[in-house]
């Protein structure tokens, strides 16, 4: 299959209307989008990324007005959570309009839904014929493409379309809150911090970290994400770390010596936007170990250290 890339939302948008799957840039990482109305175009994307099929995906919207296309009732402070942060990255889990297809929700009786920011990708969201479900446009295990261009290295060939923007801003996947039961929910943590719930919905609880026995409330949490080929090993600010060959380092304070390649991040949100393109970076580059630096489990730090420890295999939320 040839790959067109284009910087016109009604091109990838006619892509997307005749069924195809197209890439497309938010503001937190790229989405790889199916419309909803073709659920064999929404087949196609786990096709492309390699997902496994009882994997979820979130429904992209162009606005509240949407809303009752694909979720069921919507409760007063889910209300608040989508007056405050709508459009932006966060996603809301409510119960789903029996009009979405089995195969976005991977027979979940809930719906993430998320309405992205970026000007590019509503020009693209107003041009499509129904809601768009994507997940990120990567394939499944890698980490999530921040550029077009980590899009198509991983997807040329496989989908019919990207539509062409800059690098995404914030550099990780939205915020998922879960709104289908009587408390809000963090299932995963983003650019809308835990803090910032708080303070339009105090009582917002984070998820219970997973149990063997039951099953994760968010089904793409079981997986390995976001991992490099190279190892990541988590470190404390001002650390020493064993110097080792082809190392690299990522974080907000000073690199530990012997390292090959460093990233200094002016802050958090530098950190953010930088994480994953420097694993692919370093992936070229043939590094064998990455250090990253461990921020505080707080404002976005909570999401970044999310990241990378389930790219190191240890899981926290
Ligand atoms: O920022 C983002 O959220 C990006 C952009 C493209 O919007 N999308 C994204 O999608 O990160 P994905 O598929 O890579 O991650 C979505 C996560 C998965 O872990 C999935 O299991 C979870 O959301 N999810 C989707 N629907 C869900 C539902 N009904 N209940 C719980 N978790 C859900
Ligand atoms: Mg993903």
């Amino acid at each position: 299959m040839q790959t067109i890339l284009t910087e016109s939302p009604e091109t990838a948008a006619g892509f997307l209307n005749r069924g195809e799957v197209v890439a497309f840039p938010t503001e937190t990482v790229y989405g790889l989008g199916a419309a909803i109305c073709h659920p064999e175009a929404v087949k196609k994307i786990f096709l492309a990324k390699g997902r496994p099929s009882d994997n979820p995906l979130i429904v992209h919207i162009r606005g509240k007005e949407d809303l009752p296309s694909v979720a069921g009732e919507i409760s007063g402070f889910a209300r608040k959570l989508i007056d405050r942060f709508f459009p932006g990255p966060l996603t809301l889990v409510f119960r789903k309009n029996p009009d979405v297809p089995d195969s976005v929700t991977a027979g979940l009786d809930t719906v993430g839904v998320r309405c992205p920011s970026h000007p590019v990708a509503q020009e693209f969201l107003r041009l499509a014929c129904c809601p768009v479900a994507a997940p990120s446009a990567n394939i499944s295990g890698l980490p999530s493409a921040t550029s077009w261009e980590t899009v198509h290295r991983d997807l040329d060939g496989r989908i019919s379309c990207i539509l062409k923007g800059g690098p995404s801003d914030i550099g990780l996947e939205s915020t998922i809150v879960d709104c289908s039961g009587q408390l809000p929910l963090l299932l995963r943590a983003g650019a809308i911090t835990l803090e910032q719930l708080r303070e339009v919905v105090p009582e917002t609880r984070l998820a219970a970290p997973p149990d063997k026995k039951e099953p994760p409330k968010s089904p793409g949490l079981k997986y390995p994400h976001y991992a490099p080929s190279a190892a990541i090993v988590p470190c404390a600010p001002e650390e020493s770390v064993p110097a080792v060959p082809c190392s690299a380092y990522i974080g907000i304070g000073e690199a530990p010596p012997g390292v090959e390649k460093a990233k200094l991040c002016r802050d958090l949100r530098e950190y953010a936007r930088e994480l994953f393109s420097f694993f692919r970076q370093c992936d070229d580059q043939n590094i064998r170990v990455i250090y990253c630096e461990l921020p505080e489990n707080h404002g976005l730090g909570r999401a970044i250290r999310d990241r990378i420890l389930r790219a190191a295999g240890s899981y926290q939320c």
